[in-house]
Parts: structure tokens; sequence; C-alpha cells
């Protein structure tokens, strides 16, 4: 059989390029730009001895899986909705993606935008690095209690999806002494929260942190019922993916104050903002950046370059997510 090769949509860190180095594999980066997707044509071109690493922003869909009859698609990202699993089975082409390792920082992030935009970090800073702060006031900036509360009352931390990045979220809440719900279509009874529905999580959290995978159950979980059906006070942190949210009906929540403010990662027509988003003032936006440090890109770069020497070989990859697909004839035809 043909050697095949590793082809790398975008640059992914040194430390998972230099692994398939080490392999000594044919590897092909498509486009060298980083400030640049790949071209369709690019990926419709692939061939049936190539393994694929790809990137978030790569629409990985049935045709392309049908042109190019891939040895496999590696996703350097834990959520794959970029990739249309179901059509890659029927073609016997294994998916993997990069889970666990950036848990503990995706958890972090989420926390730092759950700060930030209670007690209004980034207008802060704005108005300091500017020069604009001449007095101290004490009606400046005032923001949101995020734990214990002067009262003594417990903020309430809603988190949606208690999947890995969602129970990394729920552990830090302790440190706030904050009271923790959550809710998620298979909650595991250990788990030491509260489990509840979306209705009742919403109508009593102080803050809704979303950490659901995107799908047909998840597009628009979030949308203006929802939104009206929150606290006042409260914040929504979207560290997900965008269509999870309704993005015009949150523009209207943060506009008429239905809800008190919302941080987002992911956006619904990514990278593009709904209209009205980014004149908000009670807005944190960051640009998909909630793995993004430099020890766990690093280490998601080796994951994916492990699973993708593995698809190359026609071995079981680590981490692959439909691994019916080595069942399938599709497959055993290519492999045995
Ligand atoms: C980032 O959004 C990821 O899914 O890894
Ligand atoms: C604020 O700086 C205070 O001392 O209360």
């Amino acid at each position: 059989m043909n050697a095949g090769r590793i082809v790398v949509t975008r640059p992914i860190p040194r430390a998972g390029l230099a692994l398939l180095e080490e392999a000594g594999v044919t590897v092909e980066v498509l486009q060298p730009d980083e400030e640049r997707p790949v071209d369709r044509a690019a990926l419709l071109g692939l061939g049936r001895d190539d393994v694929l690493l790809c990137l978030l922003t790569d629409p990985i869909d049935r045709e392309v899986l049908q042109a190019s009859n891939l040895r496999g698609v590696t996703n350097y990202a834990v959520g794959y909705n970029n990739i249309d699993v179901g059509a890659a089975t029927e073609c016997g082409v294994p998916v993997s993606n990069t889970p666990g390792v950036l848990t503990e920082a995706s958890a972090d992030c989420t926390w730092a935008m759950l700060l930030a935009v209670a007690r209004r970090i980034p207008q802060a800073h704005r108005y300091t690095a500017e020069g604009r702060f001449k007095l101290w006031g004490a009606n400046l900036f005032l923001g949101s209690d995020v734990g214990l509360g002067p009262d003594g009352r417990r903020k309430v931390l809603g988190v949606v999806g208690f999947g890995r990045i969602g129970q990394a979220v729920a552990r830090r809440a302790s440190g706030f002494d904050m009271e923790v719900i959550a809710c998620d279509p298979a909650p595991a009874p250990a788990d030491p929260v509260e489990f509840v529905d979306l209705p009742e999580l919403l109508a009593r959290s102080d803050f809704v942190c979303l950490h659901p995978p995107l799908t047909d159950a998840t597009r628009h979980l979030i949308g203006e019922e929802e939104l009206r059906s929150m606290k006042r006070g409260a914040f929504l942190i979207n560290a997900a993916r965008g269509p999870v949210v309704d993005e015009a009906a949150l523009v209207r929540a943060l506009r008429e104050g239905w809800i008190a403010g919302a941080a987002l990662d992911v956006y619904e027509n990514e990278p593009q903002l709904s209209p009205g988003l980014a004149d908000l003032d009670n807005v944190v936006l960051l640009p998909h950046i909630l793995s993004a440090s430099h020890d766990t890109r690093g280490r998601m770069a080796e994951i994916a370059a492990r699973n993708a020497l593995c698809h190359l070989r026609g071995e079981r990859a680590p981490e692959v997510v439909n691994p019916e697909v080595y069942e399938s004839e599709a497959w055993l035809l290519r492999w045995r």
C-alpha cells in the first residue's frame, strides 16, 4: 500500500509537526498563511491515501468526504461539529479529536470571562489605558459580586452541559463559595451538584455557563424565551459553540436589559458578529481562545499528530469519535 501523507489544513503548534517529522511521514500544509482559510477546492482535491489534520474552521462535509475517501480525519479541537461524522462513518473514514488535555485551560478561560463580565474588567482596562482615570470614585465601574455577596447570599452558577469542561468549571466555583446547579441530558448521579432541567437552571442562576457540544438538539438552545426567563441581574457565558445561542435575540436581551451581561468566546456566524453586539457596553468578546494556552495548544497538537499517524497506518486512533467505523465494510475492505 502507498505510504500516504498527512495533510494539515493550517499550521498547528510545532510540537505536533515535530512528531510527524520524527515519524518520517510526508506532511503537507495546505494553507501556510494562518490568517487565511483553506480553499474548498484544496479540500475537494484530497485523495484516498491522505489523512486530513484539520481545524475547527474547516467544513468537512459529505461532499468533501465522498470526493476524497480519506484514510482518516483528525480535528485539532475537542468539538467536531465542523465534520459530518455520519457521512464519514458511511465512507469508512475514522474521525478523531483532542479531548481531555484542554479541559483545565478551557475552564480557566471560562472563569476569566465570568469574572471579566461581572466586574467589567475590559471596560475598566480601556478606561485606564486611555488615560481617563483622573480620580478615584465610589461609583467607578461598579459590577456584580461573583461568589458570596456582602449580604451573605451565595450566588448560583448554572452549568449547561456537564461534560469534562463543565465539571472543571463547577469545581472552580467551590473556591468562590457558590451554589452550583447543572443540566445535562445524561446526568451522572455521583456528581456533587444538583441536576435540574434547563427552565429551572435559567430561572435560578446568577451566572449561566454554556458547555454543550453543538448538535441539532443544542442549536439555539438559548433563544428569546430562555433569555427572558433568566434573572435580570444574570450573566450568560458562551464557552461552547456560537449557534447554541440565538445571537440576534441575545443582542436584544443585552440592549433591553433582560439580563445584565454576556461573555462570548464563540459566535453564531464566526468570525462575524451580529449587528450591534460589539457596540454594547455589557459584553466581553473573545476571538474563540478558550483553550489557547501555550502548553495546552502544544499538547493538542501532539494528540492530533498521534491520531493522524494511526489513521495513516490503519491503526485504531486513540481519540476516535466514531469507533464503529472499524467494523464497517468500507474500512475493512481498505485495511484487511
Ligand atoms: C475549541 O473550540 C475546541 O473545540 O477545541
Ligand atoms: C479601596 O481601595 C479601599 O481601600 O476600599
